[in-house]
């Protein structure tokens, strides 16, 4: 058997993506999820608005939460906009080591936090999960996404949490929680004042994925409590996307997570998961006769392949420690490598670019060329996937995407976009 008849006979085929179908099934789950009806994209109200000034001159302390990282920063933003990032300190987010009990997990934040509380009243939290946000900011955890393991804390609300903590070290902030992609709006918002943009999204594409752009309050119907002239930033959630067809290999991998059957999308594109996809492929490959004995062997023996790994070596830059590089690997079981692991990447960017025109199309604005919708991207994976030419093809696609539409979008990019987004909200 070809290798591509070995992805396509497993569900890995690129030419058979209906990119358009993809898109309308985006559109028709966004509406649902804002009127409340049943989707798999919960469309969050973040009770944030991008209409108030940004308060400048004022530090703020941050907090970000990632899938990854946690990190603090005191942070204040100068009255040009530029925002100046102090006391920047990161640790492992708490519960992806090992599984932690809510107490400790709260304990664990206000711990990293402490230190710098006396700069400020007023903490900006980046909270990038998919959590419920209260009419005052506040946000109850849905359920863990990333694989996370604290299973006390969903269901809770994470700000008072905390507060209730800090409590008993003699701090009382002010706790305002949004999640990264609305930050990362924001921080699109307050760096492009010298710019007029139409409208404003925000894109992650690191650990997890997810997008979110402003709706008009009247066109968020699930909920009667909010001001009908009035916008909010919508949180998407669209890692839980599950209208898609998922390959043999997708199916083995949701299997083994804390979480099978949820957040479809995600497990297909971002870097949480693309490494253990392609160990996927590779241990179905190995099973149809793929590879010397070897390289057979080799791999077998491995416990985890890690997306960065995969990834320098599938993109042609592996470093010295990468597990490819050993012996046992031949030539030919290079190209195989290559050839069955590319395909991984190179749909993650299609399927990226959809969720990108998804949220670009659903502002509703971008028809004047002068007005361009502001995309303001953020990630890991995005920025430093090498394999499939990775940005250059998610480019390509979502140009090719929105063509019939005439819209006009521009992509940018902000470093530490959900710090400055988080400083920006926490300051509101
Ligand atoms: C989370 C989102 C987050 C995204 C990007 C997903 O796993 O559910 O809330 O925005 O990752 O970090």
């Amino acid at each position: 058997m070809t290798t591509p008849d070995f992805l396509k006979q497993n569900g890995l085929d690129l030419e058979q993506i209906d990119r358009v179908a993809i898109l309308n099934a985006f559109a028709e789950e966004m509406d649902a999820g804002l009127a409340g009806k049943p989707s798999s994209l919960m469309m969050i109200p973040s009770f944030i608005s991008i209409d108030q000034p940004v308060k400048t001159g004022t530090p703020v302390v941050v907090l970000d939460a990632g899938g990854t990282n946690l990190r603090t920063a005191v942070v204040s933003i100068g009255s040009d906009g530029c925002a100046t990032l102090g006391e920047f300190r990161k640790q492992p987010m708490p519960g992806t080591t090992s599984a932690l009990s809510l107490n400790a997990f709260f304990e664990a934040f206000a711990e990293f936090v402490s230190p710098v509380m006396e700069a400020t009243r007023n903490i900006g939290f980046c909270f990038s999960y998919p959590a419920e946000v209260t009419p005052d900011c506040d946000a109850r955890l849905i359920r863990w996404s990333k694989q996370i393991q604290v299973p006390e804390a969903v269901g809770q609300l994470i700000g008072a949490g905390l507060k209730a903590k800090l409590a008993l070290r003699g701090f009382a902030p002010r706790i305002t929680i949004l999640n990264d992609t609305v930050a990362t709006l924001l921080a699109g918002k307050s760096a492009g004042v010298a710019r007029t943009y139409s409208a404003y999204v925000g894109f992650i594409l690191g650990t997890g994925t997810n997008t979110a752009y402003v709706e008009q309050n009247a066109r968020i119907t699930k909920r009667s409590d909010l001001d009908p002239t009035g916008a909010m930033v919508i949180n998407v959630e669209s890692g839980a996307f599950c209208r898609i067809q998922q390959s043999v290999f997708d199916q083995i991998m949701d299997a083994t997570t804390n979480d099978p059957g949820h957040y479809t999308f995600e497990k297909m594109i971002s870097g949480a998961y693309l490494g253990t996809l392609g160990f996927v492929v590779l241990k179905e490959a190995i099973k149809a006769g793929f590879f010397s004995a070897a390289a057979q062997q080799a791999m077998l023996s491995w416990s985890a392949l890690s997306n960065k790994h995969l990834d320098d070596f599938c993109g042609g830059k592996p470093t010295a420690d990468n597990p490819f590089l050993a012996g046992a690997f031949t030539a030919e079981d290079h190209a195989l490598v290559r050839t069955l692991c590319t395909p991984v990447y190179a749909r993650s960017a299609i399927l990226t670019a959809i969720n990108l025109a998804s949220a670009i199309l659903k502002t509703g604005e971008g028809h004047d060329p002068a007005r361009p919708v502001c995309v303001n991207v953020d990630g890991s994976t995005y920025y430093r996937t090498l394999s499939a030419d990775f940005q250059t093809r998610v480019q390509n696609e979502l140009a090719a995407l929105l063509k019939p539409y005439g819209v006009a979008y521009e992509l940018v990019k902000i470093d530490d976009s959900p710090v400055i987004g988080a400083a920006v909200a926490g300051l509101m």
